[in-house]
């Protein structure tokens, strides 16, 4: 494993849309329509140039494999994280939440804990999510939807 990760940039906007719109990725997101690109785009755009919003890129031997965002909203910042099919099941996932969120606190220092929710069949979410240093802390409904999601939580 020859692993790093760093911000995203413009020139990310490809990898990250072909990722998003991965049917795995898309059924255990709150929208599981498929993306149009200038949706993405716009959104992309916003993200970039938002305060409270770090996307990050993983790369093995320079190559982008996965990308996890947070979004901080006041103390608390919720995590998803997304590895490409080809590379699932390798431990990535887990190194790379772990050390995402590792940079994410020394970044933001004034959020002082970071959620994750995984969806109740997410399997390998939960191991990694459980793995990477979170704690499960319980059960919600997903607003709007008719997904059971399960809270896992790290702490700074
Ligand atoms: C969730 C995700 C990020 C995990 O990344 P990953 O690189 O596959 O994770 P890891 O390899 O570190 O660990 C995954 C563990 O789950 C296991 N796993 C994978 N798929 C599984 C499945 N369908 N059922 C049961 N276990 C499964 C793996 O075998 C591994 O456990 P092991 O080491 O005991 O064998 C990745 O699978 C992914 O991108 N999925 C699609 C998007 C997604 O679900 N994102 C999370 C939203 S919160």
């Amino acid at each position: 494993m020859n692993l790093t990760l760093r911000k995203a940039n413009k020139s990310d906007s490809r990898f990250l849309f072909e990722l998003r719109n991965e049917e795995e990725v898309r059924c255990v997101s709150r929208n599981t329509a498929p993306i149009a690109f200038s949706d993405h785009k716009k959104w992309f755009e916003k993200k970039l140039a938002s305060s409270v919003s770090l996307i990050l890129i993983a790369e093995e031997n320079g190559t982008p494999i996965a990308q996890t965002r947070f979004d901080a909203k006041g103390q608390y910042a919720e995590v998803s994280v997304a590895v490409v099919s080809a590379f699932r099941g390798k431990g990535y996932g887990t190194k790379i939440i772990a050390d995402a969120t590792k940079l994410f606190f020394k970044k933001y220092t004034k959020v002082f804990a970071v959620r994750a929710y995984a969806n109740l069949g997410n399997a390998a979410s939960v191991k990694s999510f459980s793995r990477a240093g979170y704690r499960h802390l319980g059960e919600v409904d997903d607003e709007g939807t008719t997904r059971h999601l399960l809270v896992f939580e790290r702490l700074n």
